[in-house]
């Protein structure tokens, strides 16, 4: 059995190339099981997974629950809203006091950023619970792992490889997990990153991290193979970063008309949730260019393979 060089998946930044690599290779295996009448396998009967979410989610928490229920797992769904949490209980003891029913894995969507590393140190406390194997499914505005890692299958799948891919992220760089996971994922695998958006959206010093920065949305387009259009995070916006939805559709919305001006198709992703007509139109989510449903459709096997993975890597 293939392993990862980590116990937990916390973020691609704490990962090796070659467990990207491992990743891919064994969520091809996992498509074509889920591509069978029969989608089922049992690799993970005698897993107990309990997905943890803080935050909401439909694509993230359906996707791990599916991808559980595929391997055989047995699993158990947390919801912060009508838990304990609301009575006081810290993250620690939640998540001790689920491990002590028997749960050997910890799916985990938070809102604050570093969570999932917090969460990994504090286990290593507890005698009882330091077996448990982490998955961030997302911590605010830090990281994403998995989402980056359907990104890359999604593109290796269209491409046959991620070297010397052109790839430009496209929107809310700042506040986006999505972002900074898919910078680290694509960089290891070797493919070229550029980041566009206003300079209110995207962080000081991020060329730092091996990526370049162009504000004209045209000229990034026509230098890319694949946009990963983002959507603006008003949520976790606490002052005003853009005059208003209008004029960024107007300067960044990707549409027909822009994509029609360049000398070549690109293919388009968008992790989802989409706001159709701000920061991508429906004729472009749904166009014959658009990989987002099959980016959704990877998510599963993508983290098949991660969750198998996990389970056979030994502790360190
Ligand atoms: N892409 C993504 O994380 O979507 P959800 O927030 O619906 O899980």
């Amino acid at each position: 059995m293939s392993k990862l060089s980590t116990e937990h998946l916390l973020g691609i930044k704490y990962i090796q190339a070659e467990d990207i690599q491992t990743i891919l290779a064994t969520a091809q295996n996992f498509k074509e099981i889920i591509n069978r009448p029969i989608k089922k396998v049992p690799s993970l009967r005698e897993i107990t997974v309990a997905n943890l979410f803080f935050e909401n989610s439909t694509r993230t928490r359906l996707s791990f629950e599916l991808a559980e229920k595929r391997l055989s797992a047995d699993v158990v769904n947390f919801s912060a809203s009508g838990s304990s949490v609301s009575k006081g209980e810290t993250l620690t003891d939640t998540v001790n006091n689920i491990l002590a029913m028997k749960v050997d894995m910890i799916v985990m969507r938070h809102p604050n950023p570093g969570a999932a590393v917090f969460l990994a140190r504090e286990l290593q406390k507890y005698p009882k619970s330091a077996h448990a194997r982490i998955v961030n499914a997302g911590d605010g505005t830090h990281e994403h792992p998995t989402q980056a890692l359907l990104d890359a299958f999604s593109m290796q799948q269209k491409f046959g490889n991620l070297k010397g891919l052109n790839v430009v992220i496209v929107g809310d760089i700042t506040h986006s997990r999505v972002a900074l996971s898919n910078i680290f994922c694509l960089k290891k695998m070797g493919a070229n990153v550029k980041l566009c958006g206003p300079a209110t959206l995207i962080p000081k010093h991020i060329e730092s991290l091996g990526v370049q920065v162009e504000h004209d949305l045209k000229k990034a387009l026509e230098w890319c193979d694949v946009a990963n259009v983002l959507r603006i995070q008003l949520e976790r916006q606490d002052i005003k970063y853009f005059p208003s939805l209008r004029e960024y559709a107007l300067q960044y919305g990707v549409n027909r008309q822009v994509l029609d001006s360049l000398s070549k198709p690109i293919t388009i992703l968008h992790p989802g949730p989409i706001n159709r007509g701000v920061e991508i139109t429906g004729e472009v989510a749904d166009s014959e260019h658009s990989l987002i449903l099959d980016q959704v459709e990877n998510g599963v096997a993508v983290r098949m393979a991660v969750l198998y993975l996990l389970a056979g890597t030994p502790n360190a």
